[in-house]
């Protein structure tokens, strides 16, 4: 576990984190007290919570090899979250050993572990970048370095959108990444869904309330809608656990749903 003593300066570790609590719901060690005391508060209005943190990995670990297994050979990963395995590139190399990725996350501490730890090679990149900003991460040196925006690329929002508010755009958010993307280019969004049970909605609007990102559970037909643009891959918006299963995935309360789309 990081100690407050060894932090740098500019993480603020006195108030909760998503990437952190998200990373002590995994399991991993790169959290602070408030990041736990969070998550045991989430935990108990919404107890299916690390399980469905679970589920999500599998679910990212099922949409990278479809996208590997359908070609694409190169990913920008926004919203990684602190390294946890098997990671994007770990996957797409099973299909083809020279796929590339970007990963990218507005928290800093995201990207000094992710650099340390995944951009191992030059097929690998870890870059700050804030999702909301797509012409500042498209435009990165290392992204257009590793990506060629010619040929087809994935883009892997993976419960992230969820911190984007309603008046930020998220639709004008995804056109623009879209805009950019070669055709055959596939999205994966998923994100919180408010058809989530309100516990558990309730939980996480008092626990971020004094943090500046709030959570927007939004309607499946909202997120739907992000998806302008795509064809979406079969089955359509559904909650992760329905996405392709590959056994019989456990029924949350807490909802994240989404899918895959390909660019025409
Ligand atoms: C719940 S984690 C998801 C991690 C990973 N995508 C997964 O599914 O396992 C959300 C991540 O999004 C990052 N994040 C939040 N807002 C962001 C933004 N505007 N731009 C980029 N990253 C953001 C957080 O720092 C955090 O690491």
């Amino acid at each position: 576990m990081v100690g407050p003593d060894k932090a740098p300066k500019k993480i603020d570790t006195s108030t909760p984190n998503h990437a952190r609590v998200y990373d002590h719901f995994l399991g991993g060690k790169t959290n602070y007290e408030a990041d736990r005391l969070a998550a045991a508060r989430i935990a108990e209005s919404a107890p299916d919570t690390p399980v469905l943190a679970r589920e999500l990995r599998q679910f990212l670990v099922r949409v990278v090899r479809t996208l590997s297994e359908a070609g694409i050979r190169q990913f920008i990963d926004i919203g990684t979250g602190i390294p946890t395995s098997p990671s994007v590139h770990e996957i797409a190399r099973s299909v083809d050993p020279d796929a590339r990725v970007a990963y990218v996350d507005n928290d800093p501490v995201v990207v000094v572990h992710a650099d340390a730890l995944l951009a191992t090679d030059a097929g690998v990149a870890a870059v700050e970048g804030d999702l909301r900003k797509p012409e500042q991460i498209l435009g990165d040196p290392a992204v257009r370095r590793l990506i060629d925006f010619d040929e087809p690329v994935g883009i892997l929002c993976i419960a992230v959108f969820h911190l984007v508010a309603d008046h930020e755009d998220p639709a004008g958010i995804v056109a623009a990444y879209r805009e950019r993307m070669a055709p055959g280019s596939h999205l994966a969004l998923v994100q919180f869904a408010a058809d989530s049970d309100p516990e558990g909605i309730a939980a996480f609007n008092e626990i971020y309330a004094g943090s500046p990102v709030k959570v927007t559970f939004r309607e499946r037909e909202r997120i739907r809608d992000l998806f302008d643009g795509f064809e979406l891959l079969p089955p359509g918006v559904v909650g992760i656990e329905e996405w392709r299963p590959e056994r019989d995935h456990p029924r949350t309360r807490l909802k994240i749903a989404g899918g895959v789309g390909v660019k025409p």
